[in-house]
């Protein structure tokens, strides 16, 4: 961060980012979560602050304290982040570092009471905020970078990720079994784009996002 810091850089660019996890409601007293923490997002939104660009940070529920210097929207759902992106939009650089809820429950008005019978949920799709983002063919962040959590075939997925949603960058981590990136203070990720796939070493989520940071800045330089 300290080479980062102040290098202003990224001075006049807007960045978004969203971080933590989502949470989908059940009923009035429940709701399905992950293990995210939001770290990793955080600690890129920090950065990105740090060289200089408006960072706006659309965060799920997570314990990590708001990055300072930035504008934090605080939001539960996948749907309500979707709507807190598109209100940040327009930004020349956009991360989608958060754990989002592939679907949202079809909640009931008042708290499930056990009655003996199981209840049933039924599940209906949350929009991909990524792809969507990505997608647009006006007023498209220059530079959208996906992330990729997963138990297995990591590069595969992660490439096949990277078509599918239409980003520039798929930062690709696994976290299958064994492994502490999820909730850890440390990652071990690939950065996968057009041209192919580079292994970044296990290091702190902090120097991580310098990294990332210090990549992006290459792009607008
Ligand atoms: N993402 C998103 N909105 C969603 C789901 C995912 O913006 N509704 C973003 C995540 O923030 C991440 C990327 O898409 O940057 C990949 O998320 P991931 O869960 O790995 O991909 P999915 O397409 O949901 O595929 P799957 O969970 O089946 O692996
Ligand atoms: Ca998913």
């Amino acid at each position: 961060a300290a080479r980062l810091a102040g290098s202003g850089a990224l001075a006049g660019r807007h960045a978004i980012v969203t971080s933590g996890p989502t949470h989908e409601a059940i009923d009035p007293v429940r709701y399905i979560a992950n293990r995210s923490s939001g770290r990793q997002g955080h600690a890129i939104a920090q950065a990105l602050a740090a060289a200089g660009a408006r960072v706006t940070l659309v965060t799920g529920p997570v314990s990590v304290a708001d990055p300072s210097g930035v504008s934090c929207v605080h939001v539960e759902s996948a749907r309500a982040m979707h709507a807190a992106v598109e209100a940040a939009l327009p930004a020349d650089i956009a991360v989608f570092c958060a754990a989002v809820a592939d679907w949202h429950v079809v909640t009931s008005e008042h708290k499930i009471k056990k009655s003996g019978i199981l209840p049933q949920f039924s599940l209906v799709e949350n929009p991909d905020i990524l792809s969507d983002i990505a997608h647009r063919t006006e007023g498209r962040p220059t530079l959208v970078i996906g992330f990729a959590a997963e138990t297995e075939h990591l590069l595969d997925n992660a490439t096949a990720k990277l078509a599918r949603k239409g980003c520039d960058w798929i930062i690709a981590n696994d976290v299958g079994a064994g492994s502490d990136v999820m909730g850890g203070e440390a990652n071990e990720v690939v950065l996968v784009d057009k041209n192919g796939a580079e292994h970044w070493a296990r290091a702190s989520k902090t120097a991580i996002a310098d990294r990332l940071v210090s990549r992006m800045i290459e792009v607008f330089s």
